[in-house]
């Protein structure tokens, strides 16, 4: 039988009505129940998360313009809630969106392993490939701190909601923290050394004659993020900022 019968389709309701709503909730299966559709779930939101990653850097790096520019800038995103905070959920979202997507195709892929396989097919892979799921969790658990340290105040010194740059500069005078966010940066570029690649490979960026200098290009900039976000304990901890 037909799709598009009388029967299949509720009357009164225009049939090109009937077939987008069927194509929405097949979508929405696909990406939720399926292999592919969690890695375009994960590639998505991971590329929202990035671009925050990169924004997010460039903000941090006018510490080395002194305390007024910075202040100036986290005053300026304060002052304007009806952009922060949508912002501020999207994130959210996308977060919740990647962890979870992450924790279902390690599961699966786990449980596979477990069953064996029928034929063993060697994939080429990388240290940083085969612990995306630890450093992921490890980035999670660096990023409550890092809130709970800069944005909310409540571990760490002094907390003055006024002066940004004074309470990074404040909190990276003191090695055990400023160590904290090194270790918390360099498990973020391992995590971006595969993941940003990967996205671009799971979204369709790909082609034999550029895979290798897209791997390269994905690669650079993963470190570049890297040692942008340690340069800043780095350089509190070694007097350059003050
Ligand atoms: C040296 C490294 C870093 C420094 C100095 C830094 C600095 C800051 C500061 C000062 C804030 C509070 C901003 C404000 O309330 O105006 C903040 C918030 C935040 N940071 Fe970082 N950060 C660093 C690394 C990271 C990394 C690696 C990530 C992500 C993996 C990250 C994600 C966030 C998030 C999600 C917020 C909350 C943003 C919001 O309030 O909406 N940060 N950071």
């Amino acid at each position: 039988m037909c799709g598009n019968s009388p029967a299949a389709n509720p009357p009164g309701k225009p049939v090109e009505e009937f077939f987008a709503e069927d194509m929405a909730v097949r979508m929405i299966k696909t990406l939720t129940q399926t292999t592919v559709g969690q890695k375009v779930l994960m590639a998505v939101t991971g590329l929202i998360l990035f671009l925050f990653i990169l924004g997010h850097l460039s903000g941090n790096l006018l510490i080395f313009a002194g305390r007024e520019h910075m202040n100036e800038y986290a005053h300026f995103l304060h002052e304007h809630p009806k952009f922060l905070w949508p912002a501020r959920i999207v994130l959210l979202f996308c977060f919740f969106v990647h962890i979870v997507a992450a924790a279902r195709l390690w599961l699966k892929n786990r449980s596979a392993r477990e069953e064996g396989y029928t034929i063993y097919l060697p994939i080429e892979t990388t240290i940083a490939a085969r612990t995306m799921i630890y450093g992921g969790a490890a980035i999670f658990f660096f990023l409550l701190w890092h809130l709970l340290h800069l944005t909310f105040g409540v571990v760490g010194p002094r907390f003055d909601p006024n002066d940004v740059y004074g309470n990074v500069v404040r909190g990276f005078q003191n090695p055990a923290i400023a160590g904290i966010y090194l270790v918390g940066v360099a498990c973020l570029c391992a995590h971006l050394y595969h993941g940003a690649w990967s996205l671009l490979h799971t979204l369709g960026l790909s082609a034999p004659e550029i895979d290798c200098a897209k791997k390269k290009a994905a690669r650079i900039l993963a470190v570049l993020i890297g040692l942008g976000y340690a340069s800043i304990p780095l350089a509190v901890l070694t007097g350059v900022v003050r």
